[in-house]
């Protein structure tokens, strides 16, 4: 049977067996999948041990997701532009890297909340790798403005930098703006900043959303509770990363078995489990 895994650190909380189990029994694919916890300075010797023991891929969580960029043969075109990789795929002796987080997202968005991104403002917060890996798949998407606000100002103009060919090519204006002078009347804010985890307070203005806009976190569970309080007290629509775990995972299945799995089907089926 082929061997697929996830690697992270921490990585017991991971839904990503659940999701490729329920998407390999509904797609009639033969695989199993499990999850590695990873030693911090051991991410490229269990790669390369998953490989010798047969594994076929796998999917890459926090910390070793710019590591497995860095480790692969070859970068797929999205996984290069945010350096950094959730999938990687093992064939012929060979490792490519390549990134579904931002497909994932585009996905959830636009299939399952029903939203069109196209001709909309919207709003990323923050810069680090949860927004570099979502940044490219949003600008293809065709916004007409993507407005990166970070804490720290100078590694949005990197990350915008970046970008900036590939903005120009969908024709999306894309901003850099400090979070604190934040304005603007936004059709989508997407909280990619992880402060939440550290406790602390969404770190934005009030009365940024249009009525009726889209605030979607990248987290889900307790993690995105804060943020998408404050946005359904402004009369937004709240979205957190479920949908998008589910779809990224989605992306990875394709890829490595060339089947689209039921993304939709196995999301309300993981929604109803954890609302247990
Ligand atoms: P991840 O991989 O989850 O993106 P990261 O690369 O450490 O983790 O990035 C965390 C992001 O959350 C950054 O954009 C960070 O801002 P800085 O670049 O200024 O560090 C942002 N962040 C974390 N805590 C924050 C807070 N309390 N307020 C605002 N932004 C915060």
């Amino acid at each position: 049977m082929d061997l697929y895994c996830v690697m992270g650190n921490p990585v017991d909380h991971s839904k990503s067996p659940w999701i490729h189990a329920r998407f390999a029994a509904l797609s009639g694919q033969a695989l199993r999948y499990g999850k590695r916890l990873v030693a911090l300075d051991r991410f490229a010797a269990e790669v390369h041990a998953f490989i010798a023991e047969g594994g076929r891929g796998c999917n890459v969580t926090v910390p070793f997701k710019f590591e497995a960029a860095a480790l692969a043969c070859r970068c797929s075109a999205r996984a290069s532009l945010a350096m950094a990789s959730n999938t990687l795929t093992f064939e012929d002796g060979t490792i490519l890297a390549d990134n579904t987080d931002g497909a994932g997202l585009v996905n959830d968005i636009q299939r399952n909340a029903g939203v069109d991104l196209s001709g909309r403002r919207l709003l990323l917060l923050g810069a680090g790798g949860a927004a570099a890996g979502v940044l490219g798949p949003l600008l293809q998407a065709r916004p007409s403005s993507i407005t990166v606000a970070n804490r720290t100002r100078q590694r949005a103009l990197v990350l915008v930098t970046r970008h900036e060919a590939l903005a120009a090519q969908e024709q999306t204006a894309l901003l850099v703006r400090d979070l604190q002078e934040l304005t603007g009347d936004f059709d989508v804010v997407i909280n990619a900043t992880s402060s939440s985890l550290h406790g602390e307070a969404v770190p934005v203005p009030a009365g940024l959303l249009r009525h009726g806009a889209l605030a979607y976190d990248l987290m889900y569970g307790a993690a995105a509770r804060g943020f998408l309080q404050w946005a359904g007290e402004q009369g937004a629509a709240a979205r957190d990363g479920l949908g998008m775990l589910v779809e990224q995972a989605a992306e990875a299945f394709l890829i490595w078995r060339g089947v689209r799995p039921p993304s939709a089907q196995v999301l309300d089926e993981l929604r109803a489990l954890l609302s247990h």
